[in-house]
């Protein structure tokens, strides 16, 4: 039996190597400048290409690296674990000196960061944080309970004065840390939205004894594990769409309320509610301030979305790796606790944006109007 698990093992991590050298949806290389003396000094690991805001990243660090003369490395994980693991053994063995990587899966990257950390690799945590190891020295990521706040917040006043209004809910990925914060942000206020009358929850039972009470991403972990199982997206379109029109079969309509967690699956959720005639209104929240969802914001077809700035957070990642190859500590201002330990964080801005603060950042050139036109 052990002999057998060990080559179903080998086998994929072959598949996850394979994968990453390049060929299919495995998990490619996009940034090489593994050619330059002194091999890779930065490897960088990356959840998706499939989703515009991962390559917003990839070329903020290009950006920011290259511009401050490291050798660096971007791969992508492609949505599997075996390849963002073999993808960490290959940079490991390029020998970088700086790993940082957010996770596909935060539990199930453990063994992938004390592979690098086993050789003195210093590992940061960009975005998603991993969870339950001790292998992970610092984490660099946005106020992800702002977002939710924001979102929360958002509709909150969006229908300031109204009672009853039917309350849609969904969330990200149960394997993202992140997931937990925003609804635990976003429920921070809704909460109280909620056993007021301003809202009536439509979608998600396991909600209801919670009205009237915040829940912690740490403390309530469990209860919330239980809610989000029941509107997890996966952070997948297709996901959302069908929670989305499932929901729908059963819920209130009229002028609703949906709380959706980013860019991609407000979206999807957006399509499936105005394609419903008896939705007679709506306002959708989002993160990321994709382009796609830029565009909807201005057609009015998503309410409102969260820049995260990925130039200033892979510049702050590009600074921590000047100070860590120089020998020296980053400084940082937070801790986030990851189960096993409180590790060193720096937590960067959001910004909130709506049609109006839209029109504003394109003004200042934080947006081009033509990219948002070209957006697919
Ligand atoms: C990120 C979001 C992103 C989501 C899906 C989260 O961990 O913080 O910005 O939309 O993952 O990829």
């Amino acid at each position: 039996m052990k002999k057998f698990l060990a080559l179903m093992l080998t086998l994929a991590l072959m598949l996850g190597t394979l994968a990453a050298c390049g060929g299919g949806n495995g998990g490619e290389e996009s940034t090489d400048d593994s050619s330059s003396e002194g091999g890779v000094q930065v490897g960088i690991v990356l959840p998706t290409k499939d989703e515009p805001r991962w390559l917003q990243d990839e070329a903020s660090f290009t950006t920011a690296l290259e511009g401050a003369g490291f050798t660096s490395e971007v791969m992508f994980s492609q949505g599997s674990t075996a390849t963002e693991l073999s993808n960490v053994e290959s940079l490991v063995e390029k020998g970088v000196k700086v790993l940082v990587i957010c996770a596909q899966d935060g539990a199930a990257a453990g063994a992938a960061v004390q592979a690098a950390k086993d050789v003195g690799v210093t590992v940061v945590c960009y975005d998603r944080l991993i969870t339950g190891t001790d292998a992970v020295d610092y984490y660099v990521t946005f106020d992800s309970f702002a977002v939710g706040v924001a979102q929360g917040q958002y509709l909150i006043d969006k229908y300031a004065g109204k009672t009853d209004v039917p309350l849609y809910l969904f969330s990200g990925a149960k394997t993202d840390n992140n997931a937990f914060i925003f609804f635990s942000g976003a429920w921070s206020v809704l909460n109280k939205a909620v056993a007021d009358g301003q809202f009536k929850v439509q979608n998600c039972d396991a909600i209801a004894e919670y009205a009237g009470k915040a829940l912690d991403a740490d403390a309530d972990h469990d209860a919330l594990s239980k809610v989000l199982g029941t509107i997890d997206t996966n952070w997948d379109f297709n996901t959302a769409k069908t929670l989305a029109e499932a929901a729908l079969q059963s819920g209130e309509k009229g002028d609703v309320a949906i709380l959706a967690p980013n860019d991609g699956t407000a979206r999807a959720i957006a399509d499936a509610f105005s394609a419903d005639g008896a939705v007679t209104g709506y306002a959708v929240t989002g993160q990321d301030a994709e382009m796609a969802s830029l565009k909807y914001i201005q057609d009015e077809k998503q309410s409102m979305t969260v820049w995260k700035n990925t130039a200033t957070l892979a510049q702050t990642t590009c600074d921590m790796v000047s100070e860590i190859l120089g020998g020296g500590s980053p400084k940082t201002d937070a801790t986030y606790n990851n189960q096993k330990k409180d590790v060193p964080s720096i937590q960067a801005e959001i910004v909130v944006v709506d049609k109006d603060k839209l029109a504003e950042l394109i003004a200042n050139g934080d947006f081009s109007q033509s990219d948002i036109d070209n957006a697919k």
